[in-house]
C-alpha cells in the first residue's frame, strides 16, 4: 500500500473536513493508499514522537458539514522560520523545511496533500522544491489568492456576515442609530463587499479604497436628512482612513500577521471627531465568520477540491495546487499559487455597480 499524508495548516476554515473526506474517499476507492493525517498542520510530522492518525472510515464518515478540521490546525510553528534557541539563550528562527522533508520521506510518505492558504501553499512549495511529492489545496475565508476565481469557506463567511448584518439593520432602524459592522478579511475587502452588497449596507469601506471621513459623515448626515433616520455600515478589518494606518495588535510570533482589529472603534471615534451627531454602536464580528457548519456551496467546492488534489497524487502531477478557474476544477503550479494576491479591484463592475446602488466607499 502506497502511504498519504493530508495535513491543515493556518487559519481554519468552513470546508477542511469536507476537503479531507474527498480526499479519503477517491484514495480508499483505489485500494491503493492508506491516508494518513498530520495533526496540526506540519507540527505532527516535526514532533517526537510524531503526532499522525490514520485515517479511517469511521473518522472520515459524515465530517462535510463539520466546521473547523479533524486534523487541528496551527498558524504557528512555521517551517520556513521556525522558532529555536541560539547558545545565548536567544530565539532566533531557522528554515527547517530540509528537516521535515527528511522526516516526511524517513516515515515513508509517497505523497502529501497540503490545505492552507498563502503561508501554507509557500510551504508547499518549499518542500516540492526539496524533492517531496506534494499537491496544494488552497483554503481561506478572505478571498485572497488569484489563483484560484474562489475558495471554500468564503461563501460561508459571506453568510454569517449577512445574517448579523441583517440583524443590525433592525436595531439600528428601531434606535435611529449608525451601526458600524467589522468583518474579516485581512487586506481585502472581499467579505465586506458582497456582505454590504447582499445587506444594503448605506456604507462599505475596505481596503483598497481608503476612506475620507469627511464623505463618510455627509453620507451619513444625508441619510438623516432624508429622514431615513438610520445607517449601516460594513467595514473590513484592514481598511484605513487616507493618509492613516490599518488597526491592530502586535504580533506575537515572528511568522504571524500584524493581528488586525478593531478598526470599528476606529471609525467610531473619528466620526465623533468629526462631529457626528446620531448615536453610533460598534460590533466586531471576529472569528464567528470560521465557525460552524459550511454552506453547501462552500461543501460542494471543498469536497471537489480534496477528489482533484487525489486525482493529481494518482497522476503523480506534483507541485500543482488545485483550483478553480471559469467554472472548472482546474491546477496551476504552487510557484504560479504563491505569486500575487487577490485584493478588489476599485474600477471593478461589483464596485462601480454597488455605487450605482447608492452605497458610498467614503472616497
Ligand atoms: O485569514 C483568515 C483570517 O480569519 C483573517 O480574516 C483574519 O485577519 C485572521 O485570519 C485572524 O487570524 P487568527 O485566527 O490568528 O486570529
Amino acid at each position: 500500500m502506497k502511504k498519504l499524508l493530508v495535513c491543515t495548516g493556518g487559519g481554519d476554515c468552513p470546508g477542511l473536513n469536507a476537503v479531507i473526506r474527498g480526499i479519503f474517499k477517491t484514495a480508499k476507492k483505489t485500494k491503493e493508499w492508506e491516508v494518513y493525517g498530520s495533526i496540526e498542520a506540519f507540527n505532527g510530522v516535526m514532533a517526537e514522537p510524531t503526532q499522525i492518525i490514520k485515517l479511517t472510515k469511521a473518522k472520515v464518515g459524515g465530517i462535510h458539514v463539520k466546521g473547523g478540521t479533524i486534523l487541528k490546525t496551527t498558524n504557528r510553528g512555521n517551517p520556513l522560520q521556525f522558532p529555536v534557541q541560539d547558545e545565548n539563550g536567544n530565539i532566533i528562527f531557522e528554515d527547517r523545511t530540509d528537516v521535515l522533508a527528511k522526516k516526511i520521506k524517513e516515515l515513508g510518505f509517497d505523497a502529501v496533500i497540503n490545505i492552507g492558504g498563502d503561508g501554507s501553499q509557500k510551504i508547499s512549495k518549499a518542500l516540492f522544491d526539496l524533492g517531496v511529492p506534494i499537491i496544494g489545496v488552497p483554503k481561506t475565508i478572505d478571498n485572497d489568492l488569484s489563483a484560484t476565481d474562489t475558495t471554500f469557506g468564503f461563501q460561508t463567511a459571506v453568510q454569517i456576515a449577512s445574517d448579523s448584518f441583517d440583524k443590525l439593520v433592525t436595531t439600528a432602524e428601531s434606535h435611529h442609530r449608525v451601526m458600524i459592522m467589522e468583518v474579516m478579511g485581512r487586506d481585502a475587502g472581499w467579505i465586506a463587499l458582497h456582505t454590504a452588497i447582499a445587506g444594503g449596507a448605506e456604507i462599505c469601506l475596505i481596503p483598497e479604497i481608503p476612506y475620507d471621513i469627511k464623505k463618510v459623515k455627509e453620507k451619513i448626515d444625508s441619510r438623516y436628512e432624508k429622514g431615513r433616520g438610520f445607517v449601516n455600515i460594513v467595514i473590513a478589518e484592514g481598511a484605513k482612513a487616507k493618509g492613516g494606518n490599518v488597526v491592530g495588535s502586535e504580533r506575537e510570533t515572528v511568522s504571524e500577521h500584524l493581528r488586525l482589529g478593531g478598526v470599528a472603534y476606529q471609525l467610531s471615534y473619528e466620526l465623533k471627531a468629526a462631529g457626528c451627531k446620531p448615536e453610533i454602536r460598534e460590533t466586531v464580528l471576529g472569528h464567528i465568520q470560521r465557525g460552524g457548519t459550511p454552506v453547501s456551496y462552500d461543501r460542494v467546492l471543498a469536497t471537489m477540491f480534496g477528489v482533484k488534489a487525489f486525482e493529481l497524487v494518482q497522476n503523480e502531477q506534483f507541485g500543482q495546487m488545485v483550483s478553480f478557474k471559469n467554472n472548472d476544477y482546474c491546477s496551476v503550479s504552487l510557484e504560479e499559487a504563491v505569486k500575487d494576491y487577490n485584493v478588489v479591484n476599485p474600477e471593478s463592475f461589483l464596485v462601480k455597480g454597488a455605487k450605482a446602488m447608492g452605497m458610498s466607499f467614503g472616497d
